[in-house]
């Protein structure tokens, strides 16, 4: 038997943050290819506008730009705004924008850290207080709130960044538990290293690690939605995540420590 269709279990309108590159932009297409109307948060808005533009060359679906930066303490009021201007509910939310900035903690320029801190955490928490009653009362949604597998272990010169995904990975996590019987089911995805504009906005130079696309990370999110708490994409991302549970705090801060210094040249 054919099994439903994300449409036939969630509604028909997606919001998706972060939706100009990488992972957003995938879930993006993954989304209109499922024939939602997605509704696509991001600052770049030629980048939201080409893939408008290719969505609807493609048939399926279709997008809809919403220009907002999600860092600004406004940032979340103002997507309100706009789902509300267009009548639409939102069925599918996608806590996926999010920036990281490598180096000794004191080094980042402070409005970028405490921006990353607004962006990575608190507007993954608005954003879901805002649309997730409307889901509740509908009796059917989905939340994802994507973390990351460096949300499982501690890294240094990745300090405010780990901590914001270990936010994440814990807010999502215990969402789920108390959304369990409502119809709302809450994912949280553990990308590890994914080929997206991420690495360079992190200052990160090459790494020696496999590396995973921006598509396979939502073919791992949207085949676990509804059947998981947590998904970690990628197999050495499990060995990894998974694996870090049984190594002592200590070790693992000392190990962590040891492979950041050698990639980072610390
Ligand atoms: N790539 C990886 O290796 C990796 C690994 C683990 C977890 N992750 C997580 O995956 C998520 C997506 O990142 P990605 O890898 O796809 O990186 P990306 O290609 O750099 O995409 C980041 C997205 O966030 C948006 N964004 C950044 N600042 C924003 C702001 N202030 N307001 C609104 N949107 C903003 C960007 O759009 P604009 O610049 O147009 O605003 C872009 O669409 C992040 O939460 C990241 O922490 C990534």
């Amino acid at each position: 038997m054919r099994s439903a269709s994300l449409k036939d279990r969630y509604g028909a309108v997606a919001l998706v943050t972060g939706a100009s590159s990488g992972i957003g932009a995938a879930f993006s297409r993954a989304l209109a290819a499922e024939g939602f109307t997605v509704l696509a948060v991001a600052r770049r808005a030629d980048r939201l506008a080409a893939l408008e533009s290719e969505i609807k060359k493609d048939g399926n679906g279709s997008l809809i730009p919403v220009v907002v930066d999600l860092s600004r303490d406004d940032g979340v009021d103002a997507v309100v705004r706009f789902v509300q201007e267009t009548g639409l509910a939102v069925d599918v939310l996608v806590n996926n924008a999010g920036v990281g900035f490598l180096g000794p903690l004191e080094t980042v320029e402070r409005d970028k850290t405490i921006g990353m801190i607004n962006l990575n955490c608190r507007a993954v928490v608005d954003m879901t207080i805002r649309f997730l009653p409307g889901m509740k009362v509908r009796r059917r949604g989905a939340v994802i709130v994507v973390s990351s597998v460096v949300g499982t272990v501690p890294a240094p010169w990745f300090s405010a960044y780990s901590a914001t995904k270990a936010f994440d990975l814990y807010f999502g996590e215990s969402l789920h538990g108390e959304c369990v019987g409502t119809g709302v089911d809450v994912l949280t995805v553990l990308p590890g290293l994914t080929e997206t504009e991420f690495q360079a906005g992190a200052g990160l130079r090459d790494y020696h690690s496999p590396y995973r696309s921006a598509q396979h990370v939502v073919e791992s999110a949207l085949g676990s939605l509804g059947k998981k708490s947590i998904v970690v994409d990628g197999w050495f991302n499990k060995f990894l995540a998974h694996g870090a549970r049984f190594i002592p705090r200590g070790l693992l801060l000392a190990l962590s420590r040891i492979v950041m210094r050698k990639e980072l040249g610390y």
